[in-house]
Formats: structure tokens, sequence, C-alpha cells
């Protein structure tokens, strides 16, 4: 069979930076205005590299677009009472806009319940229940990090996605699950016709290979392999997984989801891992703290 071999890159690296250059824009219109700057605080629990490197990585960005940022760290000995101490400080101190705790947390804590402490209208990782509630039904809301950047990289791109069969494998909280319902909305983008894979799906090579969107959300190396994907597909790699490769100087190297050598020439589109989806989740991420500071999202009538 013909390939396509002409794919269009999904390069999160320029898309991220035209967003960020607008929301830098919106902050010094606030600022002119005479508002403060919008304020991110993130709690990182334990000393997990890769979450390192995402906090670290987002409170840069806040600095790049201007926001105001604060970082606090427990030890992974940390109580649950203590954090839902500073939680709750956080909700109540009104110079914070948004907050989040990076995940994952030690195995003696409730993620649910941490999840369900912050106020809901400064949740700018869009996991609280009400959030996630508000998103079903098309309300007012945030919206997870990760599939909102999904969603701005496809606006951005023009990729058309009414009347598509988009396929999402992995139906986790944080994107597989969130990604199959804005797909479905009734919103551009979304109208998309949606199948959601998952461990027990059967026969996932037959349903993938029906996709003309293939989002790939399992943190399995290069699991999507070319035979599961049709020509002129677009496909997203949201995994972003650490391999140990002692010719690095880190030690280890980052592959995504996707088998992108032997996939890319089937693509309409593809985005690569690193320097793809990753960065449109902290797009997502600024963009909800910024609807925080304006007060976009309200919960109390
Ligand atoms: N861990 C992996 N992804 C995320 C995310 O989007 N937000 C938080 N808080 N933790 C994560």
């Amino acid at each position: 069979m013909e390939t396509t071999s002409t794919f269009r890159l999904l390069d999160g690296k320029a898309i991220s930076a035209a967003y960020r250059q607008d929301i830098a824009r919106e902050v010094e219109q606030l600022r002119a205005a005479g508002k403060r700057a919008p304020h991110l605080s993130a709690i990182l629990v334990g000393a997990n590299g890769a979450s390192e490197t995402y906090v670290a990585s987002k409170i840069k960005n806040c600095k790049e677009v201007g926001f105001e940022s604060s970082l606090f760290r427990f030890p992974d000995t940390v109580t649950e009472a203590e954090l839902l101490d500073k939680i709750n400080s956080i909700n109540n101190d009104s110079s914070i806009d948004g907050l989040l705790v990076q995940l994952p947390l030690p195995k003696h804590i409730s993620v649910q319940r941490i999840t369900e402490t912050i106020s809901p209208e400064k949740d700018v990782d869009g996991f609280h229940p009400l959030n996630q509630g508000r998103m079903v039904q098309n309300l007012p809301c945030y919206l997870p990090a990760t599939p909102y950047g999904i969603m701005l990289m496809l606006e951005h791109e023009g990729i058309t996605t009414a009347g598509k069969h988009c396929v999402v494998i992995g139906r986790s909280n944080i994107v597989g699950m969130p990604m199959s319902i804005l797909m479905s909305r009734n919103a551009d983008p979304g109208n998309a016709t949606v199948t959601l894979c998952h461990s027990r799906s059967t026969d996932l090579s037959a349903i993938t290979r029906t996709a003309d969107i293939l989002i790939a959300a399992i943190g399995k190396p290069r699991f999507v392999t070319s035979d599961m994907v049709k020509e002129g597909a677009v496909v997203i790699d949201v995994g972003i997984i650490r391999i140990e490769d002692s010719s690095t100087k880190s030690g280890y190297r980052i592959t995504g989801d996707v088998d992108f050598e032997n996939v890319a020439p089937k693509c309409s589109y593809i985005s690569p891992v690193p320097g793809g989806v990753g960065l449109m989740t902290i797009v997502g991420l600024l963009k909800n703290t910024l609807r925080a500071a304006k007060g976009e999202v309200k919960f109390s009538f």
C-alpha cells in the first residue's frame, strides 16, 4: 500500500510558544489595568524525579508568562492531615488563584481526599469531581490540563474533528477519560465519534485501525505500531516514559507510547515525544490559572 510519508509534525514547542505569548500579553493587560499577576501554587511531595522535572517546568513557565508562583515541598513522610491543612490555607488565601498537587502521592495519602479538598474554584488541574462533572455537561469549568492542551493543539492546527472517528487508548481520570468526553462534546474541536479503549478491550488493533484520530495515553513505550494505524490518521502521543540509557548524561531518555519512526510515514499529523503534548499540558495549566485569576469559573450561586 502507498504510504503518505509527508506527515506534518504537531510541534508542541512552536504551538505552545504561540499560546504562551498570548497568555503573557493578557498578563500585561491585567497589570496595566491595575490588577495583580495570576498566582499558581504547587505542592510537591517526596523526591520523584519525573515529578521534580514537571513541577520545575511549570514554575519556570509561570515566570516566563509573568505569573507569580509558589512551591510548597513536603517529605514523603508527610501526613495526610498536614497536606490537607496546607491545602485549606491556600484555599483561604485570596492572593493565590490556582493550586495543584503533583501526582503521584505516597500510598498512605488518599488522592481522592486531596483532590476533593482543593477548592474547585482554584482547581487548575481540573481533577475535582465538580469540575469533571461540569466538563461532562459542557458547563464552565477547568478542563484537565493535558486533554485541554491537546484540544488547543488541534484547534491551532485547524484539524477537523467533527464527524471523525477518534480512538482513545487509556481511560485514566487525568487523560483518557476526559479526552473521550471532550472529543465527543458538542463543541469545536469535538463532535467526534469516540471509542475509548483500555486494558480489557479485545482486538485493539482492529479498533485502532479504524481511527481517523488516534490518541495514545497508556504509558507503554512504543506500544502503538504501524500495523495499528490507518493511512492518513492523526496520531497524538501522550506517553512520557523514562527509559534507562547509560549513553545519556541523565542516565535515561524519554520515549512515547507510539513507535514514531515507523508510524509517522502513515500519518497526516503526528505529535513527537519529547516536544509534543507535554509542552501543551503546561499551556492548559497556564490558561486555567489565567481563567482563575479572572474569576471565570464560579461555584457559588
Ligand atoms: N502527574 C501527571 N500528570 C499530572 C498533572 O497533569 N497534574 C498533576 N498535578 N500531577 C500529574
